[in-house]
């Protein structure tokens, strides 16, 4: 396990109110996408192209992998990621454990691909990682014949052996689990016979979109109820790809938000991945009363995009449709701070899974917002928020926050520290390089105020 990450010492940061926020700005590459283009380059005989890769620390993860997987992967003079893989059962042993860092997606995913594979491999991680549950794997992929023996719960670090012989499966998801499907979909490709699996709530579809492009046969069916059915036709011969990864809508939610809770803030975010199935945040805050606009939609690589542009806004409380979770999975944190800025009382609801994403992220907003000055109420499966009302009265702020080794909850503190009255401090940043290495300099690009403040 990283028990020390990269033996450095926690680096808080201060946000605080003062100037006016305005640019334009892009957001790297989308991370889901961005660990699926690696990986599954890894999956097709010859060279495939990753254009915008994001080369955050858990791709870079994915990427250090697939490498001792026996795939190549090289970043050329002009940022183009070249994978060249080995094809679906050309994987080697790796002959050392998989460092998987803070990225449950790495390791999820992995988990399927490596066990299609008569291999053995061996997953770690940081603390975070080794906390959170991977029986929700481990579960379908054993249906399925790969042996995965991990710490009491199903905590890494988890050996996962393929069989010689996979079975095909028709399973249920018991949780809206993108990384899960991704998962069962990876093993599905080693498998001779169709994998079948039902989703009660839509989730991510880039495995399927991006798939489907390599040559894979695979379709999705949509039930009575809003559930689908994907199908998968096991061991294709998967063409090599040229991926054009679109900006990650999880990132772009800090500035856009920030702005909307800044009076006069005018800031446009770039080339941004609107897929229905990541873009539930835009809708809740276009119903909270938010200036935000999607201009200039357009398709590439398979997704369409947007620029986005917002500007400073006086919203309104919200409780959005817990169906919509799905869609926004990663963005309550964020969303839970501009509900906090906003006038009435906000219940965002159907959300236990935000109790095992990179922290108990309830528990994690519930105490940074009161410590804020902030009214909440923590539920089992969501939060109900007491907003302060708007620009007029800002949410006091004033404490120090603990980040609990989450990128999302650094940035949604350090977002709500540019709109709170006194200053609000993150209690280690380092995270934030898991998933948005640039988003302390993009943020003063825009002129906010985020600094460093030495350790006492
Ligand atoms: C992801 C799926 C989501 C999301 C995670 C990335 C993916 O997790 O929270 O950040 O890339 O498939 P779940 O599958 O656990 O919902």
């Amino acid at each position: 396990m990283t028990e020390n990450r990269h033996d450095s010492q926690p680096q808080p940061l201060t946000a605080r109110a003062g100037n006016r926020l305005s640019g334009t700005i892009a957001v790297p590459g989308d991370k889901s996408i961005s660990h699926r283009a690696a990986m599954f380059g890894l999956l097709a005989v010859g060279e495939t192209c990753v254009d915008g890769l994001l080369e955050g620390e858990d791709v870079r993860n994915s990427i250090a992998a697939i490498r001792k997987l026996g795939g190549h992967a090289e970043r050329d003079g002009t940022g183009i990621w070249r994978i060249n893989g080995v094809g679906i059962g050309g994987l080697c042993e790796p002959d050392s454990v998989l460092e998987m860092g803070n990225s449950g997606t790495s390791v999820r995913l992995l988990m399927g691909l490596a066990g299609g594979h008569p291999i053995r491999t061996t997953f770690t991680g940081d603390a975070s990682l080794h906390r959170r549950p991977m029986a929700r794997v481990a579960t379908p992929l054993g249906m399925m014949g790969i042996d995965c023996a991990g710490r009491q719960g199903m905590r890494l670090p988890i050996t996962v052996t393929g069989p010689q012989e996979l079975l095909p499966i028709r399973y249920e998801l018991p949780v809206a689990s993108a990384q899960v499907k991704s998962a069962i979909l990876l093993a599905g490709l080693s498998a001779a016979g169709v994998t079948e699996i039902i989703e009660p709530e839509p989730t991510r579809d880039h495995t399927e979109t991006m798939l489907r492009h390599m040559g894979a046969d695979i379709s999705s069916e949509k039930l009575s109820g809003g559930g689908q059915i994907i199908r998968l036709s096991g061991q294709p011969e998967l063409r090599p790809a040229h991926f054009t990864v679109p900006g990650d809508p999880s990132s772009a939610a800090f500035p856009i938000v920030a702005a909307l809770l800044t009076p006069g803030a005018d800031v446009t975010v770039t080339n941004v991945c609107i897929n229905p199935l990541r873009a539930g945040l835009f809708a809740c805050l276009a119903e909270m009363g938010a200036d935000i606009s999607l201009e200039n939609q357009r398709r590439a690589g398979g997704e369409t995009i947007a620029d986005i542009t917002a500007r400073g806004s006086a919203l309104k409380a919200i409780a959005p449709p817990p169906e919509r979770a799905a869609s926004m999975i990663d963005e309550y944190p964020i969303l839970a701070i501009a509900a906090a800025c906003a006038e009435g009382t906000s219940s965002l609801r159907g959300l236990a899974e935000l109790r095992v994403k990179e922290s108990d992220r309830l528990a994690a907003m519930a105490q940074g917002l009161s410590a804020c000055g902030v009214k909440v109420t923590e539920l089992e499966d969501g939060l109900v928020i007491e907003g302060r009302g708007g620009t007029a009265t800002p949410i006091p702020g004033g404490a120090t926050i603990a980040t609990q080794m989450d990128h999302r909850i650094a940035m949604s503190f350090l977002v709500a520290g540019l709109a709170a009255k006194s200053p609000v401090t993150v209690d280690d940043s380092r995270m934030i390089a898991t998933s948005f290495p640039d988003f302390v300099s993009l943020m003063h690009g825009l002129g906010a105020s985020i600094e460093t403040i030495e350790a006492s």
